[in-house]
């Protein structure tokens, strides 16, 4: 079983911190899943992600001009790939870092055809002080809604009152974590967000009518409108049927 934990921060100087809490976490998942865990940290020294240009070509082509001008390609690979995903931001102005907001943004058209369906993520996000829980939460909304099944969003602090690194509080939220991972791992059905199932039926709806006028007009769907199809997502009455009938789960 693989699992990817990217640490969207480029920082070589020292080890930033964001790195070392999910070294941690990656040595408690191992540790409690045995020899059949391997897992894999990639930063963004590694496989750094550009900025989205705007220019709509994923939602309407399924392909990223950006792709290979840097390391997205590889990014999309793994998340594709991996079992579960452990995703790690440092805190800058008291939201996610700019690598992890060109991440997301090049993975919009995700959210639309439910890419994640059921992958099993945990969310982190690393601070001095401030911004810890907003940018947990937000980062977690995000891979919510492309269908992610997030156990567990943790916000780790240097200073001040919440969960400072090195404690056992924070030991204690990390083993805690680890163990929602595996949880999310064998149901990830109970791990699926109220905004996803939300953000679903309005798609479902919004697709039939697009699929239905272009059918008339002779005109191609769009390609998103395609995938989501494909995936059976267009027949399903919930995104937790079509979760549980295997249909549009772990598909490129
Ligand atoms: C551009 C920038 C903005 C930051 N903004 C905040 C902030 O809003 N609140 C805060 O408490 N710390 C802030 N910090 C401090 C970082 O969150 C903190 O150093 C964190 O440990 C960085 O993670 P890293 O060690 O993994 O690089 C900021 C740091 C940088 C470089």
């Amino acid at each position: 079983m693989k699992i990817l934990a990217i640490v969207f921060t480029q920082r070589r100087k020292d080890k930033p911190a964001s790195l070392q809490v999910t070294e941690e976490l990656c040595r408690l998942v191992s540790e409690r899943g045995g020899r059949d865990v391997e897992t894999e940290i990639v930063t963004m020294s590694e496989l750094p992600v550009l900025a989205c240009a705007g220019c709509k070509t994923c939602f309407r082509e399924g392909r990223c001009p950006a792709d290979k001008a840097d390391g997205m390609a590889e990014l999309r690979k793994k998340v594709r790939e991996c079992d579960a995903l452990i995703a790690a931001t440092p805190v800058y102005m008291c939201m996610v870092s700019g690598w992890c907001k060109n991440f997301l943004d090049r993975c919009a058209r995700w959210c639309h055809v439910f890419e994640l369906l059921g992958k099993p993520c945990l969310v982190l996000s690393v601070t001095s002080a401030t911004g810890g829980e907003r940018t947990a939460d937000y980062l977690s909304e995000c891979l919510e809604v492309m269908g992610a099944a997030v156990s567990a969003r943790l916000a780790f602090q240097k200073l001040g009152e919440g969960v400072l690194i090195g404690t056992e509080n924070a030991k204690a939220c990390m083993e805690n974590a680890a163990a929602s991972l595996f949880d999310a791992i064998r149901a990830p059905e109970d791990y699926l967000s109220e905004r996803a199932e939300t953000q679903f039926q309005s798609l479902q709806r919004t697709y039939r009518t697009l699929e239905t006028v272009w059918l008339l007009s002779g005109q191609k769907c769009s390609s998103e409108v395609d995938t989501f199809r494909s995936r059976g997502l267009m027949t399903c009455a919930s995104l937790r049927e079509a979760l549980q009938t295997g249909e549009a789960g772990g598909k490129p």
